[in-house]
């Protein structure tokens, strides 16, 4: 923290190795480190301020997915970064509390930077959230777990995306933190893990081997209304998940990833990873837990649209040709929001292969799934959504500014090498 209360960040992007495996070091990009980067946390009314750095030989950028904030402080492809120069945003927040991340977001370049391992997480906090009886001691029973799928080629990672499928890079094994057959010791009953899936193109459909269910207390952008009992929660690239999990004393529980069923037609499930499953963190409990307070049955009020004042409506046609027919063109304002209103937006995937739909700078509620209401997961603050093939989903969005009429924001296909493709659009705030 400066002298005018403002909370600074270092972030500087370069090249290393990491040593995934015993002896075997691997060519890879971190934040601060090798790979990946250091957890980020402020307050909400807190003013923070970023310098990035950029050590590498490429030019890049780095957006802070799921914030809401000035669009020339987002980090899209309008804000690049030269080799050697740095770039310092600064803004407010003003969000509710939430696990929300950091990446590269260079135009038709982005798979490639992520995937080499610049992501980090970005959580904050307020009032609210802390005076919930929540597992929020970080690292002990409140467990950041960024999901990624990776594939060794000899020493280094792969990027090769196969003939068979087109729904981007897909690996072989999953690593979580960076780490491979991560396991965890945990000394408390209940556990919170800030699932993210930081893969480039993959989907997730996480849950324990034994069936037993979970709360799920988060999405993308905050905590629910009331935490959702639930089995198995999917999650597409880019989206989070909150949940609380009670372990056993002395017990062994695998986070695991299982097969989908909503994902893609048949060609989709077996050469597009939806019949995949993953172990992806196993818990060790140890043989005496500390006993934690129940989740309570209420967590926070919801700051969600609900779309019955929007001013208008929009349409978005999702297919790998492009958003409404039309690939990415930067030059290019494809729509223009007013500050202030609400608004319904309806996403349709009518292609074949999975996509999901996200939004910067808002947070918003999920209407519909094919005409009917959303399924718990989707009840919560979202700023990315999985679309099916052959679904159509319905939000509401809410647009606060400040207003600029020059420089956009995104909205793309998050399976990053659908965007590089120019499965993005950009919308400007009046
Ligand atoms: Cu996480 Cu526009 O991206
Ligand atoms: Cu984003
Ligand atoms: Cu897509």
């Amino acid at each position: 923290v400066d002298k005018d209360g403002t909370r600074v960040f270092d972030l500087r992007m370069r090249a290393g190795r990491t040593e995934f495996r015993d002896g075997v070091h691997t060519p890879t990009w971190g934040f601060n480190g090798s790979y990946l980067g250091p957890t980020l946390r402020a307050e909400r009314g807190e003013k923070v301020r970023v310098r990035v750095s950029n050590g590498l030989d490429d030019a890049s950028t780095v957006h802070w997915h799921g914030m809401h904030l000035p669009a020339r402080m987002d980090g899209g492809p309008h804000q690049m970064i030269e080799p050697g120069d740095t770039w310092t945003p600064h803004w407010t927040v003003d969000q509710p509390a939430a696990t929300l991340w950091y990446h590269p977001h260079p135009h038709g370049r982005t798979e490639e930077h992520v995937r080499r391992g610049l992501a980090g997480l970005f959580l904050l906090d307020d009032e609210e959230s802390r005076a919930l009886p929540l597992p929020d001691r970080y690292g002990v029973d409140d467990l950041p777990v960024v999901v990624q799928d990776v594939r060794f080629d000899g020493a280094r990672l792969s990027g090769d995306r196969g003939l068979m499928q087109n729904v981007g890079f897909l690996g072989d094994r999953t690593m979580v933190n960076g780490t491979l057959r991560p396991y965890r010791r945990v000394g408390d009953e209940l556990i919170r893990l800030r699932l993210l899936n930081a893969s480039t193109a993959r989907t997730y459909d996480f849950g324990f081997p034994d069936g037993r269910g979970f709360s799920l207390i988060g999405t993308d952008g905050g905590l629910l209304e009331r935490p959702a009992v639930m089995k198995r929660v999917q999650l597409s690239p880019g989206e989070r998940a909150e949940i609380v999990v009670r372990v056993r004393p002395g017990e062994r529980l695998m986070l695991r990833s299982f097969p989908q069923d909503g994902y893609g037609d048949a060609w989709q499930r077996r050469f597009g990873g939806g019949d995949d499953s993953f172990d992806v963190l196993e818990l060790r409990a140890d043989d005496r837990l500390r006993p934690s307070p129940a989740i309570p049955d209420r967590l926070v009020a919801s700051e969600l649209p609900d779309g019955e004042e929007a001013a208008r409506g929009r349409h978005f046609d999702l297919k790998l040709s492009g958003v409404n027919g039309r690939k990415m063109d930067m030059g290019r304002i494809d729509e223009t929001v007013t500050r202030g209103t609400t608004e319904v937006w309806t996403v349709r995937n009518a292609n074949g292969m999975p996509h999901n739909f996200h939004v910067h700078d808002v947070q918003f509620r999920v209407l519909e799934v094919d005409g009917s209401p959303p399924p718990p997961a989707l009840r919560g603050p979202k700023d990315t959504v999985f679309v099916p093939a052959g679904t159509t989903v319905k939000l509401a969005l809410r647009f606060t500014g400040p207003p600029d009429p020059e420089v956009p924001y995104m909205y793309h296909c998050h399976l990053l090498y659908h965007e590089d493709q120019g499965m993005m659009g950009q919308f400007v705030v009046v």
